[in-house]
């Protein structure tokens, strides 16, 4: 006798519920189909049929081209990007040169692109976002700047040519990369043999439930927020891409809930459950981002490292076995 179909539901019924109110909110309809797959299998999928108008599918880039659409203009100011010790402590880690060559990843308004355009002789900045990007353009204008452009490129498939850069830099990005190890050999495939690669970002707990608590609410904030990594998983990507680790800065940036939470316009609904988290973490310990009250006011501390290397060329890579490390005892 032959047994009853088996049916798999291929989407959760979260994610279920949570594509279709992404997909009403964007306009698109949607459709589900079951289609066989092996005998006594079936598979049941859920799509969405999009308008052909729509530039992008509800993917992740499109989630991050949303929120840095709708953030641009407010974002562009924010006391954290604007900066200026920090986008100097940035620069003068990756020891410029006046005639380098500089790459900014995911550019955002430009800030670290023209700062290192008063520095060096050739910087180029790159990002999804043309608002972010249309932001920039505008800032070098006004500032009169003309050894800085600014181009719409993705991290994770950079359309420039193998070392073509002395410095290749990227802050306050990698926690919005799906990809980050793609991005990491991206970077130090346009860098030049002995040039620099600096990540400034947000870090998380080294310990996983501590970090996935700061990922949740930060995501819950902004859903372009994939994941802040830990330090040492930074450390293993640069390693993984011929990049010599040469030093390590920490820092915080002590965040101010409310402000921050106005910053991404995060709905009210999110942005209550966002509260509950840091409030829980305030009283609990949760995440290592010490949450504190202040004059009735919450506040926490993102942990940021700026991790700067060497990208190594082939001959430096060695073909030695691994012989120092003697058996203890
Ligand atoms: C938080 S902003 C940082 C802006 C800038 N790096 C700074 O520190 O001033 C993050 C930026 O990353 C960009 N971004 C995210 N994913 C990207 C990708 N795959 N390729 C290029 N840019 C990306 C976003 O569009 C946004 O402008």
């Amino acid at each position: 006798m032959t047994p009853a179909p088996r049916w798999i539901q291929r989407v959760s019924p979260s994610g279920l519920s949570k594509r279709i109110t992404e997909c009403h909110s964007t306009g698109s309809s949607h459709y589900n189909t079951s289609v066989e797959t092996a005998p006594n299998t079936r598979a049941f999928y859920i799509g969405i049929l999009y308008p052909s108008s729509m530039e992008d599918p509800p993917d992740h880039k499109s989630a991050v081209r949303r929120e840095f659409t709708k953030q641009a203009s407010d974002y562009a100011e924010s006391d954290i990007l604007t900066d200026p010790e920090k986008i100097d402590s940035l620069i003068q880690a990756t020891g410029p040169s006046s005639g380098a060559r500089v790459l900014e990843i995911a550019t955002g308004p430009g800030h670290v692109a023209l700062g290192f355009a008063e520095e060096c002789d050739q910087v180029t900045g790159i990002d999804i976002t043309e608002a972010q990007l249309e932001i920039a353009r505008e800032k070098s204008k006004e500032r009169g700047v003309d050894n800085v452009h600014f181009e719409k490129g993705d991290a994770e498939d950079l359309p420039h040519q193998d070392d073509s850069f002395d410095i290749v830099v990227c802050r306050l990005a990698f926690h919005h990369f799906e990809d980050p190890a793609v991005v990491v050999e991206e970077m130090s495939r346009v860098c030049r043999p002995d040039g620099t690669i600096a990540v400034d970002d947000i870090i998380a707990s080294e310990l996983p439930p501590r970090a996935s608590y700061q990922n949740e609410f930060e995501r819950l904030r902004d859903p372009s927020h994939v994941r802040a990594l830990p330090l040492s998983e930074i450390i293993a990507l640069f390693s993984q891409s011929k990049i010599e680790v040469t030093d390590v800065f920490s820092s915080t940036n002590v965040q101010e809930v409310e402000q921050w939470l106005s910053l991404a316009k995060t709905p009210e609904s999110r942005a209550d459950e966002v509260r509950r988290l840091i409030e829980e973490d305030a009283r609990d310990d949760r995440s290592g981002t010490r949450p504190f009250w202040q004059d009735d006011t919450l506040y926490f501390a993102q942990n940021t490292a700026i991790v700067v290397g060497r990208r190594l060329r082939d001959s430096r890579l060695g073909d030695r076995q691994v012989t120092d490390h003697p058996r203890s005892g």
